[in-house]
C-alpha cells in the first residue's frame, strides 16, 4: 500500500469546487429507469446514454470523478474513443463500483448484505490495468422497528473492511458506502440514530482491520426523515444533524466524505449540501457523489429526444455546476 499515492488520488477527488458523479448504475437499475422513461433496455441504448454523460463539454470544472459500472468501464464513444479516455483527457479520475449488489442476511427477514467479495482482489487488478484509481462498494440498510440489526450492520461493517483492505494494497481509494435507504415513515430521530450506530460499527471494522483511514472516502446518506414521515425537515434541521452525527463518529482524518442523493428531491439535496457549508467550519472535506440528483434532468430530456445530446447536456452540467456551488456554501 502506497499511502501517499491513495492520499493524491483522494485530494483530487476532493479538491473544492468538485464532487464526485455517479453514473454506477447495475444493468436492472439502468434498465428499470430506461423502461420507467420507454427508452429500449438494450446495451448500445445504455451506451448513448452514457456517451453523452461522458462527453458533456465543460463538466471537468465541476466534476473530478466518474464512478463507473463495469459495462460502461468498457464502452467507447461512436468516434472510437474509449470513456475512460475520454475522462482521463478531461483529468477527471475514473472509479468503478466492485460490489455484486446485495442479497438476503440469513434469519433476519428484510435486511441486505452486499455481494461480491470472491475473486475481488483479482477484478480490482483488472480495473486497475484499466485506469480506475479509485472503487465504491455499497451497502444499504432499511429503518423498521427491529432494523438494521447488529448483526446485518457488523457482517456489513466486515465486508467494507475487507473490500477497503484489498484496494488499498493495490493503491486504490475504495468509497465505502453504507446507505440508510429513505423508504418508510420513520422520523429524523431514529435516522439519526440508526446512522449514528452504524457508523461506529463501520469505523470500528475498519480500523482492527488496519484500513489506511485518510486514504479512503466515505460516501454516506444524510441524516433525513424517512420519505412517507409525517413530519418533514428543513434544509437547515437536516444540515444540522448530518453535520452532527458525522462529527459525532467520523474520524477527522479520513480523507473525506461525500454524500448520495437516495431518492431524494434534486434541489433539496443541493440545499441541504449547500447549507452544511454554510455552517461553522468543518473537519474534513465534504462534497456530493449524486447519481440522479445530477442525472434525473439529463435523462428524462434524452428520454424524449435522443437525438438533441446538446439539450440532454446542458441540463447535465446546470446540476453539476449547482452542487459544485453548494459543495462550498454559494448555491
Ligand atoms: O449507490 C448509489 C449511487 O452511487 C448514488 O446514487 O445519488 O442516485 O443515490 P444516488
Amino acid at each position: 500500500m502506497n499511502q501517499e499515492v491513495l492520499i493524491k488520488t483522494v485530494s483530487r477527488l476532493l479538491a473544492p469546487p468538485k464532487g464526485i458523479l455517479a453514473i454506477d448504475e447495475s444493468l436492472s437499475t439502468c434498465n428499470k429507469r430506461f423502461e420507467k422513461l420507454g427508452v429500449p433496455t438494450t446495451e448500445e441504448k445504455r451506451r448513448e446514454y452514457r456517451e453523452l454523460l461522458v462527453t458533456t463539454p465543460g463538466i471537468e470544472k465541476y466534476i473530478s470523478g466518474y464512478i463507473l459500472f463495469d459495462e460502461t468501464m468498457r464502452q467507447s464513444a461512436l468516434d472510437g474513443r474509449s470513456f475512460i479516455s475520454i475522462l482521463k483527457s478531461k483529468g477527471i479520475e475514473v472509479g468503478i463500483k466492485v460490489d455484486g449488489g446485495t442479497t438476503d442476511f440469513p434469519l433476519h427477514l428484510g435486511e441486505k448484505v452486499t455481494k461480491g467479495i470472491e475473486g475481488l482482489a483479482d477484478r480490482l487488478k483488472e480495473y486497475k490495468k484499466l485506469g480506475a484509481t479509485f472503487a465504491k462498494w455499497r451497502a444499504i440498510y432499511t429503518v423498521g422497528e427491529n432494523t438494521p440489526s447488529h448483526d446485518c450492520m457488523k457482517e456489513n461493517a466486515i465486508l467494507f473492511a475487507q473490500y477497503a483492505l484489498a484496494c488499498q494494497r493495490l493503491d486504490i481509494v475504495p468509497i465505502v458506502e453504507p446507505e440508510v435507504l429513505i423508504d418508510g415513515d420513520h422520523d429524523m430521530e431514529k435516522c439519526y440514530k440508526v446512522t449514528l450506530d452504524n457508523l461506529q460499527i463501520v469505523f470500528s471494522e475498519l480500523k482492527e482491520a488496519g484500513v489506511f483511514i485518510p486514504g479512503i472516502i466515505l460516501k454516506t446518506s444524510m441524516v433525513i426523515p424517512g420519505k412517507d414521515a409525517k413530519v418533514s425537515a428543513s434544509n437547515i434541521e437536516i444540515a444540522r444533524n448530518t453535520v452532527k452525527c458525522l462529527k459525532e463518529k467520523v474520524p477527522k482524518d479520513i480523507g473525506g466524505i461525500v454524500f448520495l442523493s437516495g431518492g431524494q428531491d434534486d434541489e433539496e439535496a443541493t440545499k441541504n449540501l449547500n447549507a452544511m457549508h454554510q455552517m461553522d467550519s468543518l473537519p474534513w472535506p465534504l462534497t456530493f457523489s449524486y447519481g440522479r440528483a445530477i442525472q434525473n434532468g439529463a435523462l428524462e430530456s434524452w428520454a424524449k429526444d435522443s437525438s438533441d445530446v446538446a439539450c440532454a447536456q446542458e441540463l447535465l452540467l446546470k446540476a453539476a455546476k449547482d452542487n459544485s456551488l453548494a459543495s462550498v456554501g454559494q448555491y
